[in-house]
């Protein structure tokens, strides 16, 4: 291995302000964004094209090493296609998460996912970046807040996007997808032993990001900009 690149991982169940907190954390230090979330969402997407059976483990592992995904322009492309607003679908989600439980789809999708940790540094996010995909991260902060929350947030995304959604809806979903993701076998979602644990309830998003930015300063990484 060369020169260590700083890696943040910020993990953390849906909706919780993850993917809202790491992009801005980035921004700030001038560092390279994962959001770890879309590579699972865009295979979902990928097999819904492609016509795979979300349990064909095999098929989908196979999908997701060819997987032609471009990031750009805050925008998201699959095989030359804009899907930005299609990635943030609930079904889309959902999906993501029945194939994120299978272990061969999560080692097709690892070197892909680790090939994004690039100088200067790294903020990734999403329910395994500190334990499997960037054990070596020199911050690890897992990120939550309640259901109620979660759902309420989810659902102000949704609609300021002009998607369909409704509140009772998205917090059932989004228990189910807690259970699930948290009693898979393989690299479930729980906060590592070594991670900082954040409740965002109460937080505003501001707040969230200057707990992280200041947590990396102590740790000596500075601000760019
Ligand atoms: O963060 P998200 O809602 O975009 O993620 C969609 C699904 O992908 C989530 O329910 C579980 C899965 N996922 C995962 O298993 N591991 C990750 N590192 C990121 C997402």
């Amino acid at each position: 291995m060369g020169a260590a690149i700083p890696v943040i991982a910020i993990d953390g169940p849906t909706a919780s302000g993850k993917g809202t907190v790491a992009g801005l954390v980035a921004e700030k230090l001038g560092w390279h964004y994962l959001d770890s979330g879309a590579i699972y969402r865009l295979l979902a997407l990928a097999a819904f094209k492609h016509r795979v059976d979300l349990a064909d483990e095999a098929a989908l592992a196979a999908l997701g090493q060819q997987l032609d995904v471009v990031f750009a322009d805050g925008k998201v492309w699959l095989d030359g296609t804009d899907v930005s607003l299609d990635l943030r679908r609930e079904e889309t989600g959902n999906a993501a998460s029945k194939i994120a439980a299978l272990p061969a789809v999560r080692l097709a999708l690892l070197a892909r996912q680790r090939a994004f940790c690039q100088a200067p540094g790294l903020v990734s996010d999403g329910r395994d970046m500190g334990s499997v995909v960037f054990p070596e991260a020199f911050l690890k902060i897992f990120l939550t807040a309640t259901a109620q929350a979660r759902a309420e947030r989810r659902y102000k995304q949704l609609i300021e996007k002009g998607l369909p959604a409704s509140i009772a809806s998205l917090l059932g979903d989004l228990q189910e997808r807690d259970t699930r993701d948290a009693s898979r076998a393989v690299a479930p979602l729980k906060p590592c032993e070594d991670a900082v644990l954040l409740d965002t309830t109460m937080l505003s998003i501001n707040e969230a990001v200057q707990f992280v930015l200041d947590l990396a300063l102590q740790r000596g990484v500075g601000q760019t900009g």
